[in-house]
């Protein structure tokens, strides 16, 4: 039996109290200025009234008994939440100043370090989105020639699903590598089959991890890195796909390195390496190779996920009213014909 003398004991007991009573002071001084929110215990806060799976309804709960604007604390941080569309709509058009910048996610500080566009803040984020903005601008966003390759995914996508022959089918991951397949087009400029290995391994990367980041411990691994780092559980194989995600881009950009020609860019990708190789002082700052990761990263799961999660809500809905399919369907068909602009190519 493992036994203690009673001075380890005391002493124990004593740092124990030490610390409830530092954690306490810290938070009164740390939280002066919060609105009113349920007491929070020191170091756990307030998880154990929190549905950590579906946060959602119980902040909902809790805004009848503290208002629309209350906060919580999740582990060591402390969170002001803003409950319904008027609170959020006032927040977001009336204070603007003050919501400007995104909150560090330390689990991301860890695998992308605050590059990129999406986790960034201040000057990385302005350069990285001018960047951007104006890259995607000159490889189509908005452009005839992203249209052209939009279309012949879609004829793709839907020889892919008529392979089915009306059997009943998953078309996640079709979907899916269409979707990616316009954003690898800008980033890379190739496509793969829907059945590619490596497309098949992004996207399963990507959207496993996506259904992760929900995942209660890794919500808490934000708030109590240091407890829950060291725990087995999700969050370790969240890392394990980013570490793989960033092994195939790493790849991929070693490769490209070596056929740049500045004078001829292909993509993004490209563009990026070019601004690399300026040598100002904004290219050595910003133009390095963490944030070529952390950007594509950012647009490949910004990008693939969401849009595909819309059109596959589109064709849900569709199934579920056929009326609005048919309404859907004329207005294609209106518009092709009106617009002229691929009117010649629609086969019947
Ligand atoms: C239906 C499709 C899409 C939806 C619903 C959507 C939704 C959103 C939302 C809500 C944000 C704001 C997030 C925040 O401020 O925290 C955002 C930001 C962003 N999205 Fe999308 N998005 C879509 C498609 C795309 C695509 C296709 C791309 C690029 C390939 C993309 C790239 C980005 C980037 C880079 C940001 C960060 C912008 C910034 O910080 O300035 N998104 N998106």
């Amino acid at each position: 039996m493992f036994a203690m003398d009673p001075i380890t004991i005391l002493l124990s007991i004593i740092t124990l109290l030490l610390l409830v009573i530092f954690a306490k002071k810290q938070n009164k001084d740390a939280n002066k200025n919060f609105p009113p929110g349920p007491k929070p215990f020191p170091f756990i806060g307030n998880i154990l009234k929190i549905d950590m799976s579906k946060p959602y309804r119980t902040f909902v709960e809790m805004s009848k008994e503290y208002g629309t604007v209350f906060s919580v604390q999740i582990g060591m941080s402390k969170i002001v939440v803003l409950c319904g569309l008027e609170t959020i709509k006032d927040a977001l058009i009336n204070h603007v100043d003050d919501f400007l910048d995104r909150p560090k996610a330390r689990v991301f500080s860890r695998t992308t370090k605050d590059h990129g566009i999406i986790l960034a803040n201040g000057n990385n984020w302005k350069v990285m989105r001018r960047f951007t903005l104006s890259t995607l601008r000159d490889y189509g966003m908005g452009k005839k020639s992203i249209e052209n390759k939009i279309v012949d995914e879609a004829e793709s996508l839907v020889q892919k699903f008529r392979s089915y022959e009306g059997k009943p089918f998953d078309n996640l991951k079709s979907m899916n590598s269409a979707v990616a397949n316009i954003i690898v087009a800008i980033l890379l400029n190739r496509r793969f089959d829907y059945e590619d290995p490596t497309i098949l391994k992004l996207v399963s990367l990507i959207n496993e991890n996506l259904r992760l980041f929900g995942s209660p411990l890794f919500r808490l691994l934000n708030s109590i890195p240091l407890l829950i780092h060291w725990l087995p559980g999700t969050h370790r194989k969240i890392f394990a796909n980013i570490r793989d995600f960033h092994g195939f881009l790493e790849t991929t950009f070693t490769k490209q390195r070596k056929e740049l020609d500045v004078n001829d860019q292909r993509n993004l990708i490209d563009a990026f390496l070019v601004k690399q190789q300026e040598g100002t002082p904004e290219s050595t700052d910003y133009f390095h190779n963490e944030n070529l990761i952390a950007l594509v990263d950012n647009l490949f799961v910004a990008g693939m996920e969401t849009t595909s999660t819309t059109l596959r809500w589109g064709l849900l809905l569709m199934m579920k009213y056929p009326e609005i399919q048919g309404t859907v369907c004329t207005d294609v068909i209106m518009l092709i014909f009106y617009s002229g602009s691929w009117k010649m190519q629609v086969k019947p």
